[in-house]
C-alpha cells in the first residue's frame, strides 16, 4: 500500500499528486449482520432553537405549520425516513419535570433552561407534542428520564402516563385529550450521569439505574427497551462498572462521542474557517471512534458473550465553536462539506459493528451542533449532513457486506490544536457496502482528499449485477455550506463516473466527494 506521509506543517507546502488509487474487495459471502435502521436515529433537545423555532412554532405562528410543527421541516424530515427521535435531552433531561409540560398551554409553568444559556421556556412543547410529532414522522420515540433531579415516582408515572390504557395516569392523559396510549419502546434512564446528569460515580449510578428501572413498568402490551446512561469517549471504567453491576437489567448501554479540532481551552475550532491540517485532524478524531468503540465493545463482550445488551451511540457528531453573533449556550453551528465527511465516515464505521451497535443518534436534528436542518424565521436550509443521511438511508435494514479497502493515508500532527502532542493517520478513502432485501447493492464511497481524484477499483466477487447508477455530493471548497441566501450550494447531483465490467466496478471519484452507487 502506498503511503503519503505529510505532517500538518508541511501539508500546504508539498505538491499534491493529481491522482491516487484505491481498491475495494467486497465479501458477499461474509454478509450476515443487518444494519439496524435505528443507527440513523436523531436527537432533539430543548437547547437553543432546536425545538422552539426549529421543529415547533405553535399553532398561531405565521410560519406554515401543522398543529404547531413547521411544515417545511416536517416534509424534509419525512423524506429522511427517521427511525427514532431522542428527547428531551441531553443535559436538559435531568432537569425536566414532565408534568410541567402537559395540560392547557396557558396553565403550564415557565422554566429556566439552566444548561443552555438560561433561556426561559414556556413548556408549550411537552409529552403530547413530542409523541404526536413522532407519529407524524413515523418514527419511534426515545424518551430520556430525569434521574439527576427527578424522583422515582415521577419516572414511574411518566411511563404510565404515556403507555397505560387505564389507571390514574391514563385518566389524566385522556383529560388532556389523548384517549389511546402511545407506543414508547426506548427509554433512557438518565443522561451523562457522570456529568450534567448528576456528577455520579459509576457505582452509585449503577445502583440508581437498578432502582429507577424497576418502576418503569410495561403497560397494556407496551414493551420497553431500557437504556442505561453510558460513558463518554475514553471512560472505559464506566462501561466496566455498569456491565459488572447492572448486566441484564439493561437492554442497552449508551456511549457519547463528539468530533472537534481541539477540546482544551476556549475553542473547539471554527465550523467554517479551518485549514487543511485542521480538516484532516478532525477526520482523524472522527475515525478514532472506531478504536474507542472496539474497547467499549471488548468490555461488553467480557460480560455478555451473546451480545444481548446493545451498545447505543446516542450522541455523536461534530461540536464546533458557536457561530459568531448567535446566542451563547445555544450551540448553533454551520455545517460544511467537512461535516458531511464526518457523517459519512462515522456511518461507515457504525455499519461494521452492527452485531453490537443497535442504535445511534446524531446530535442534533435542527439548529444545534451537527444538524440536519437550519432555520431562521420562515426560512429553512438542508445541511450537507442532511444530504449524507438522505444518500445513506438505503442502507437501513440492509445486510452489511464486509470489504477490504486499500488506499493512501495522510499523517497529520497535532502541533497547534491545544491538544497533547500526537499524530493521526487518515485514510484517503472510506467505504461501506450493503445488500437490501431485494438483492440491490448499495455502495457508499468517500474520497476525503482535498486535491486528488481517486481511481477506485471495486471487486464485487461473484455478485451478479448488470446496471449501475450514482449520486455525488461535492463542492468547490471544503468549507462550502448552505446558507439562507444560498441554500443549494452543496447538494447531491447525478453521478456518471462509475463503469461496470465483468463484476468489477471502476469509479473515478473527484477530490472531496461522497458518492452513492446503486448496483443491480
Ligand atoms: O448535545 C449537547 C449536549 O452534549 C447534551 O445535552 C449532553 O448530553 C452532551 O454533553
Amino acid at each position: 500500500m502506498k503511503k503519503a506521509i505529510l505532517s500538518a506543517a508541511l501539508l500546504a507546502a508539498l505538491p499534491m499528486m493529481a491522482q491516487q488509487k484505491a481498491s475495494i474487495t467486497v465479501h458477499p459471502e461474509q454478509g450476515k449482520e443487518i444494519i439496524s435502521k435505528h443507527i440513523y436515529g436523531q436527537f432533539a433537545e430543548h437547547l437553543g432553537s432546536c425545538i422552539y423555532g426549529g421543529l415547533w412554532v405553535g399553532e398561531d405562528s405565521p410560519i406554515p405549520n401543522t398543529n404547531g410543527y413547521r411544515n417545511d421541516v416536517l416534509n424534509a424530515l419525512r423524506s429522511l425516513q427517521i427511525p427514532n427521535l431522542r428527547w428531551p435531552g441531553g443535559c436538559f433531561a435531568d432537569e425536566y419535570h414532565w408534568m410541567d409540560g402537559i395540560g392547557p398551554k396557558e396553565n403550564r409553568p415557565r422554566m429556566v433552561n439552566n444548561n443552555w444559556g438560561g433561556t426561559v421556556e414556556d413548556n408549550s412543547f411537552g409529552t403530547h407534542e413530542f409523541l404526536n410529532l413522532c407519529e407524524l414522522l413515523g418514527c419511534e420515540p426515545y424518551v430520556s428520564m430525569n434521574v439527576g433531579s427527578g424522583t422515582v415516582q415521577e419516572t414511574a408515572q411518566w411511563v404510565e402516563y404515556m403507555t397505560a390504557k387505564d389507571g390514574p395516569m391514563a385518566k389524566l392523559r385522556k383529560q388532556n385529550g389523548r384517549e389511546e396510549p402511545w407506543k414508547v419502546k426506548f427509554i433512557g434512564v438518565g443522561n451523562e450521569s457522570w456529568g450534567c446528569g448528576g456528577n455520579m460515580r459509576p457505582e452509585y449510578y449503577a445502583d440508581l439505574y437498578r432502582r429507577y428501572q424497576t418502576y418503569c413498568r410495561e403497560y397494556s402490551g407496551n414493551s420497553l427497551f431500557k437504556v442505561a446512561s453510558g460513558a463518554t469517549d475514553y471512560d472505559y471504567n464506566w462501561t466496566e462498572v455498569l456491565m459488572e453491576n447492572v448486566g441484564e437489567l439493561m437492554h442497552g448501554l449508551s456511549l457519547h462521542y463528539y468530533t472537534c479540532v481541539g477540546w482544551d481551552g476556549d475553542t473547539k475550532g471554527s465550523a467554517t474557517k479551518f485549514n487543511e491540517s485542521q480538516y484532516y485532524w478532525a477526520l482523524g478524531k472522527c475515525l478514532e471512534i472506531e478504536p474507542v468503540m472496539q474497547k467499549h465493545i471488548a468490555i461488553m463482550d467480557k460480560y455478555d458473550e451473546d451480545k444481548s445488551i446493545a451498545l447505543l451511540l446516542d450522541e455523536w457528531g461534530t461540536w464546533w465553536d458557536e457561530e459568531p453573533g448567535t446566542i451563547k449556550g445555544h450551540l448553533y453551528q454551520q455545517n460544511t462539506m467537512r461535516d458531511a465527511f464526518v457523517a459519512a465516515l462515522t456511518l461507515n464505521v457504525f455499519h461494521k459493528y452492527t452485531d453490537r451497535l443497535k442504535m445511534a443518534n446524531i446530535a442534533q436534528i435542527a439548529n444545534v451542533l451537527q444538524s440536519m436542518i437550519l432555520t431562521k424565521d420562515d426560512k429553512m436550509v438542508l445541511t450537507p449532513t442532511y444530504h449524507v443521511f438522505d444518500m445513506y438511508k438505503v442502507h437501513q435494514e440492509a445486510t452489511h457486506l464486509p470489504i477490504d479497502l486499500v488506499c493512501d493515508t495522510v499523517s497529520v500532527n497535532s502541533d497547534y490544536f491545544g491538544e497533547k502532542e500526537g499524530q493521526r493517520q487518515v485514510p484517503m478513502m472510506s467505504a461501506t457496502v450493503s445488500r437490501n432485501s431485494e438483492g440491490v447493492i448499495h455502495i457508499s464511497l468517500a474520497n476525503v482528499s482535498l486535491k486528488e481524484t481517486s481511481e477506485v477499483e471495486l471487486n464485487l466477487n461473484d455478485l451478479k449485477v448488470k446496471n449501475i447508477t450514482g449520486t455525488i455530493l461535492t463542492s468547490k471548497n471544503i468549507n462550502d455550506c448552505n446558507t439562507f441566501e444560498n441554500p443549494d450550494l452543496v447538494k447531491p447531483q447525478p453521478f456518471k463516473g462509475a463503469k461496470l465490467n465483468k463484476g468489477i466496478v471502476k469509479v473515478k471519484l473527484p477530490a472531496m466527494s461522497i458518492v452513492s452507487l446503486e448496483v443491480k
